[in-house]
C-alpha cells in the first residue's frame, strides 16, 4: 500500500517496499537491450574492447546519471515535466527546466516505437515454437522466419499492437497492481532462464572464443564513434534520459536507500547483459553465423539453440515468453511519464494508457518500413547520414543523442543547481563515501565525459 510517503505529498502512490521498488526499477532497467541490443553492438563493435568502454561509461556517466534522474523523481514526486518545474521554482533558476522533461516524454514514444516491433518478433517467435517450431532446423529455417517478419508490415503492426496493449493493459492498474506485480513474477524467472541458457550454450558451444571475444583484448580502432555507441548503449541499458526512471523515481518510498539501490539495479542490469553475451556468442562461434549480423543476430541465433536439444519447442516457447515480459517490464516504464502526465491533465489512467499506446502503434511504422520495403530508404543521405533507415535514425538518434544529453542536464541540475544541502537531504540515508565519489562524478566526471565525447564525434 501507499507505504513511506510523507508530509504534503502522502496521498501520492508509492511502491509497497524497497525490494518491490529494487525489482521494477531493475525490470526496467533489463530488457531488449540486454538480450537483443547489447550482443549485437558488442559483435559490431569488435567486442572486448568495445565493452570494456561500455563499463566505463556505465560506472563513470550512465550509473551515476541513472542516480540523479531518481532522485530528481523523488524530490519532484510528479511527472517529469511537472516535477522538474517544480524543482526548478524551488532553486530559483532561469533557465526552462520542463523542457528536459518534454524532450524525454517524446523520447519515451520514439524508444516504444521500435522496441514494440522487436518485441513483436520474440513474440511471433512464441507462437512459432508454441506449434512444435525449430525442433531440428536448419540454420536456412530460422534465416527464412527472420527475413518473412521483417517482410511483412501487417505482421510487424500486428505484433507491435498487441505488444502495446498488454503494455497500455498494465499501466492501465495502479502502480501497486500493474507495474508492482509484473516485475514481481517476471523478473526471476528471466534470470532462471538466463542462467539454463548459458549453462547449455557453454556445453554445446565454442565458450572459449565467446569468452575471448567479449573479454579479451583485440586490435581495434577507437573512434570517437565509438565512443558514442558505447555510451549509448549505457544510457539505453540503464534508461536514462527519458523520465522513465524519475517517474519511478517519484513512486519510491524515503525508506529506500538511493545508492545501494542504484548499485543493485546496475549490477544486475550488467550481469543479464554479460549473461546474454556469454548465452549467444558461444552458439554464434560454433555455428559460423557473423558475430557482426547486426540488429539480427538474436532471432538468428537463438533459434539454432533450440533445433537440436529434446524438447527443444518447450525451452523455446519459454525462453521467447520471458524475452517478451523483459521487454514488458521495460515497456511499462516507458509508458509510465506520459501517463503520469496525462492523469495531471485528470485522464484515467486507462484513457491514458490506451491512446498513447495506439499513437505508439502508429509510429511505430516507421520502423516496420525500415525493415521491410524501406529496407534501403536513407531520408537523412543527404545530411551526410547515408545508409540509416529510419529505425537507424530513431534509435542512434535517441540512444546517442537525446539520452546522454538528458543525462548531462540531470548531472548538471544535480550536481550544480540543487545545493549540496539539498541533495544530502533529499538522501537521507546516504552520506558514506559511495555518496560523496558520486557527487565529485556527477559533478564533473559526467559533465565532462559528455560533454567531451559530443565534441569527439562532431571534430571526428
Ligand atoms: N533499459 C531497457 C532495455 O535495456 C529499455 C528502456 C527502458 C529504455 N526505459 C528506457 C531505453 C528509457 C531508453 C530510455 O531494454
Amino acid at each position: 500500500m501507499a507505504g513511506a510517503g510523507t508530509g504534503e505529498n502522502s496521498a501520492y502512490p508509492s511502491f509497497s517496499s524497497r525490494i518491490a521498488f529494487i525489482i521494477v526499477t531493475a525490470g526496467s532497467a533489463v530488457g531488449l537491450g540486454n538480450v537483443w541490443g547489447f550482443p549485437y553492438v558488442a559483435g559490431q563493435n569488435g567486442g572486448g574492447g568495445f565493452v570494456l568502454i561500455y563499463l566505463l561509461a556505465l560506472a563513470l556517466v550512465a550509473a551515476p546519471a541513472f542516480m540523479a534522474e531518481l532522485m530528481l523523481g523523488r524530490m519532484g514526486k510528479a511527472s517529469p515535466p511537472t516535477a522538474l518545474g517544480r524543482l526548478q521554482a524551488k532553486v530559483g533558476s532561469k533557465l526552462h527546466w520542463p523542457l528536459v522533461g518534454w524532450t524525454g516524454l517524446v523520447g519515451t514514444i520514439l524508444v516504444l516505437s521500435f522496441y514494440a516491433v522487436i518485441a513483436g518478433q520474440a513474440m511471433d517467435y512464441m507462437l512459432e515454437a508454441a506449434g512444435g517450431g525449430f525442433a531440428g532446423w536448419s540454420d536456412a529455417d530460422v534465416q527464412a522466419l527472420d527475413a518473412n517478419f521483417k517482410s511483412s508490415m501487417p505482421m510487424m503492426a500486428l505484433w507491435s499492437a498487441i505488444f502495446m496493449g498488454l503494455t497500455a493493459l498494465i499501466v492501465s492498474f495502479d502502480i501497486n497492481t500493474g507495474l508492482e506485480q509484473a516485475g514481481k513474477v517476471m523478473m526471476p524467472l528471466l534470470l532462471l532462464i538466463l542462467l539454463g541458457m548459458v549453462i547449455y550454450s557453454g556445453n554445446m558451444g565454442d565458450f572459449g572464443k565467446a569468452v575471448d571475444f567479449l573479454f579479451g583484448f583485440h586490435e581495434m580502432e577507437f573512434t570517437p564513434r565509438l565512443f558514442l555507441e558505447a555510451m549509448g548503449q549505457a544510457f539505453f541499458t540503464l534508461g536514462v534520459g527519458v523520465g522513465g526512471i524519475m517517474t519511478y523515481g517519484s513512486y519510491m518510498g524515503r525508506d529506500v536507500n538511493l545508492p545501494r539501490a542504484t548499485f543493485w539495479i546496475v549490477a544486475m542490469d550488467v550481469f543479464v547483459a554479460l549473461a546474454a553475451g556469454l548465452a549467444i556468442f558461444p552458439l554464434v562461434f560454433s555455428s559460423g553465423v557473423d558475430a557482426a549480423a547486426g540488429p539480427g543476430l538474436v532471432f538468428l541465433t537463438l533459434p539454432l539453440i533450440f533445433a537440436d536439444i529434446p524438447g527443444g519447442a518447450v525451452v523455446a516457447f519459454a525462453f521467447f515468453l520471458l524475452l517478451t515480459f523483459a521487454a514488458v517490464t521495460s515497456s511499462i516504464s516507458l509508458l509510465s511519464p506520459t501517463v503520469a502526465r496525462l492523469e495531471e491533465a485528470g485522464w484515467s489512467r486507462r484513457r491514458g494508457a490506451t491512446v498513447m499506446a495506439a499513437l505508439v502503434v502508429g509510429i511505430s511504422l516507421l520502423t516496420s518500413y525500415s525493415f521491410a520495403g524501406g529496407k534501403d530508404v536513407f531520408p537523412l543521405a543527404a545530411l551526410g547520414l547515408g545508409g540509416m533507415t529510419f529505425f537507424d535514425l530513431i534509435r542512434e538518434g535517441v540512444s546517442n543523442f537525446i539520452l546522454p544529453l538528458s543525462g548531462l542536464a540531470y548531472a548538471l541540475m544535480v550536481g550544480w543547481a540543487l545545493s549540496r544541502e539539498d541533495v544530502r537531504q533529499a538522501l537521507p540515508m546516504a552520506d558514506g563515501p559511495l555518496f560523496r565519489a558520486w557527487h565529485m562524478v556527477i559533478r564533473y566526471v559526467a559533465p565532462i565525459c559528455i560533454t567531451a565525447l559530443f565534441v569527439g564525434a562532431v571534430a571526428g
